[in-house]
């Protein structure tokens, strides 16, 4: 028996593959600083957990509505509708298992093998699997480190065709924390508002930013109609292993969603999104909380890359990621990122792990303590011996 053909065209994310040699090396009895994974290392607060245990002991443990239940939806589309400033209904939200299934099921449901997808790269390595999965054809546009890693807007317009049906957005940004100006938004909005084509915005680090509040495209003029909004209670709540993501779209669009959802997973599980209703309706500051501790470790981090020979790093304006480009070693980042890995006890992931944009960085996620940040920073000090000599 063979695989289906399409299997041999999705990808996977390199964090995993690194998570796993991490693993080996523990086992040896090496310390290692585990700077590669993508989740808050905050415990989920704890009135989520109680409401998750709550709901446990009241019976949330049934099948729900497939969309999932009416009044978090409602709940949902309120907040989207406060934060974004636009009008939607709970008939607008699809309720899912994570933010990954609302990418997956909306490319599945729209996509035909030969449509063009646009998409940033560096980027999350997921669009492209799955674009490539459905056969439709990967359009990545370059982020550039000097505009704060937003797109390169004239190679996006030169991306656009008459077979572009997607395009995708993320801000805040993975792997490159970077957040696309508003100024920038408006010139994508007009580049597509007359295009017959859905925007895909991926918004799950909304609430992770550490200047000016990122702008979705949803609110401007025209948008609304084209654009799926995909956030959830991963990275926000640090609820990374409750799965509970949703996605925010036209009414069409919703429906195909839902029927996805039937023919998968069924529904989300009903005592998670109990706890995601504590979650969203309970007291936020455990949300700034942890944004205030990641601006801290942010600013110390970035701080300490800077000082390493051969690296140069940007502020990231979101998320918890620093993406150094780290070309004045001149070594290739694989490279790197394998020797800190064996030789320094630093876990982090190679630029091309996002796309060939992404030659020349690392990504280090900075949901780690800060006392580790440092420690790792010291660590990388230490061999930088051995590319400042050029061996
Ligand atoms: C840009 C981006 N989108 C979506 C996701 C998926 O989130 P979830 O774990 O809720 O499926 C991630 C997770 O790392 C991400 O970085």
């Amino acid at each position: 028996m063979q695989l289906a053909e399409k299997m041999s065209r999705i990808g996977t994310e390199s964090a995993f593959e690194v998570l796993a040699r991490s693993r080996e090396l523990e086992k040896q009895g090496k310390k290692i600083i585990h700077l590669e994974i993508g989740e808050p290392d905050f415990p989920t607060p704890a009135h989520v957990v109680a409401a998750g245990k709550r709901a446990l002991d009241e019976g949330w443990t049934k099948y729900g509505p497939s969309p999932g239940f009416p009044e978090f939806r409602e709940a949902i589309a309120g907040y989207i509708s406060r934060t974004r400033g636009i009008r939607v209904g709970g008939e607008n939200v699809c309720v899912v298992p994570g933010g990954k299934p609302i990418m997956f099921f909306c490319m599945l449901a729209v996509l035909e093998p030969g449509d063009e997808v646009i998409y940033p790269d560096p980027g999350f390595p997921i669009y492209e699997s799955v674009i490539r999965f459905l056969g439709a054809k990967p359009i990545p546009v370059p982020l550039i480190e000097s505009r704060g890693f937003s797109f390169d807007l004239t190679a996006l317009r030169d991306g656009l065709s008459t077979k572009t049906k997607m395009v995708i957005l993320n801000s805040p940004a993975n792997p490159t924390g970077g957040i696309i100006p508003k100024e920038d938004l408006v010139k994508i909005a007009d580049m597509l508002r007359k295009r017959d084509l859905l925007i895909l915005s991926d918004e799950i680090y909304s609430r992770i930013f550490y200047e000016a509040e990122p702008t979705s495209i949803v609110g401007l003029d025209g948008m609304l109609e084209k654009t799926i909004i995909l956030d959830g209670f991963s990275k926000t709540y640090s609820m990374t292993g409750w799965r509970l993501g949703f996605g925010v779209m036209p009414r069409w669009l919703a429906d195909a969603v839902n029927q996805l959802t039937v023919n998968s997973n069924s529904c989300t599980a009903s005592f998670t999104q109990r706890a995601g209703m504590a979650a969203l309706e309970g007291p936020q500051d455990c949300v700034t909380t942890m944004v205030t501790e990641f601006r801290r470790r942010r600013d110390v981090f970035v701080k300490g890359l800077n000082e390493i020979p051969g690296f140069r790093c940007v502020l990231p304006a979101g998320a918890f990621y620093a993406f150094p480009n780290i070309t004045g070693t001149g070594m290739p980042a694989k490279e790197l990122a394998t020797l800190l890995l064996n030789e320094a006890g630093v876990a982090c992931l190679w630029g091309t792990a996002f796309g060939r944009y992404g030659d020349g960085y690392l990504r280090f996620s900075y949901a780690n303590s800060l006392p580790n940040l440092m420690e790792a920073i010291e660590r990388i000090q230490k061999v930088s011996a051995r590319w400042k000599s050029g061996s």
